[in-house]
């Protein structure tokens, strides 16, 4: 069975994710490696579907238990149509976001969630990605960059500043957690130095 690649891209929004993603899976690619580049909620078409139920309408339609319930909805429905086929073929598996986003989001939004949320994982999705890479971003530049794109869906930066300072500091504490997985990358440089430092780091990983 060959060994694919999981990586994901964390942090809190507008944080370049989506670019460094993209960046990463070109340069692979170059380098002559299939890469699934993907993203979260969503990626596969049962999770997209379940996406836009998350992702859309006012901040209050789920309670905090659904939404849980819903992202590991959309994620085992990823993870079986499109992670786990991809890696089992030796393909680089890409995502913009997976669960580290369900636990500090969630557990930002109210603490008592993360035992949930932890509990849900284990059950239903049971795999980590080997390497993500966490960009760490001041919430005011990220946030103006997320509501300049003006996709809407905004559900998540309506929440607001005081909301995204909360998800960087969870985000640290999570790179705290799992220093094998996680590596903090300064996201306040150009993407092709973030780029640079991303693959630095890959390459690091790889290699140790
Ligand atoms: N290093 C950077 N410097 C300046 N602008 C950047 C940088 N990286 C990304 N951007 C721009 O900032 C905006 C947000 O970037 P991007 O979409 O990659 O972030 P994201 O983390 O995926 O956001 P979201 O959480 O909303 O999906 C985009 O317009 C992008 O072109
Ligand atoms: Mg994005």
């Amino acid at each position: 069975m060959p060994d694919g690649l999981f990586i994901s891209f964390e942090g809190i929004d507008g944080s370049g994710k989506s670019t460094q993603a993209r960046l990463l899976a070109d340069g692979l690619r170059a380098a002559g490696r299939e890469v699934v580049l993907t993203r979260e909620p969503g990626g596969s078409d049962g999770a997209e579907a379940i996406r836009r139920l998350l992702v859309e309408g006012d901040p209050e339609r789920w309670s905090a238990e659904t939404e849980i319930l819903l992202f590991n909805a959309a994620r085992r429905d990823h993870v079986e149509r499109l992670i786990r086929p991809a890696l089992a073929r030796g393909a680089v598996v890409i995502t913009d976001r997976f669960a580290d986003s369900t636990r500090v989001y969630q557990g930002v939004a109210r603490a008592s969630l993360r035992g949930l949320v932890d509990q849900l994982h284990d059950l239903v999705i049971g795999i980590e990605p080997d390497l993500t890479f966490v960009i760490d971003m001041d919430p005011e530049v990220a946030l103006a960059r997320g509501l300049a794109r003006g996709s809407g869906e905004d559900r998540f930066e309506e929440l607001g500043l005081g909301f995204q300072e909360a998800l960087r500091a969870g985000f640290f504490d999570l790179a705290l957690s799992f220093p094998e997985r996680i590596v903090m990358i300064n996201g306040a440089q150009t993407p092709d130095e973030v780029a640079q430092d991303v693959a630095a780091q890959l390459r690091a990983r790889l290699d140790g």
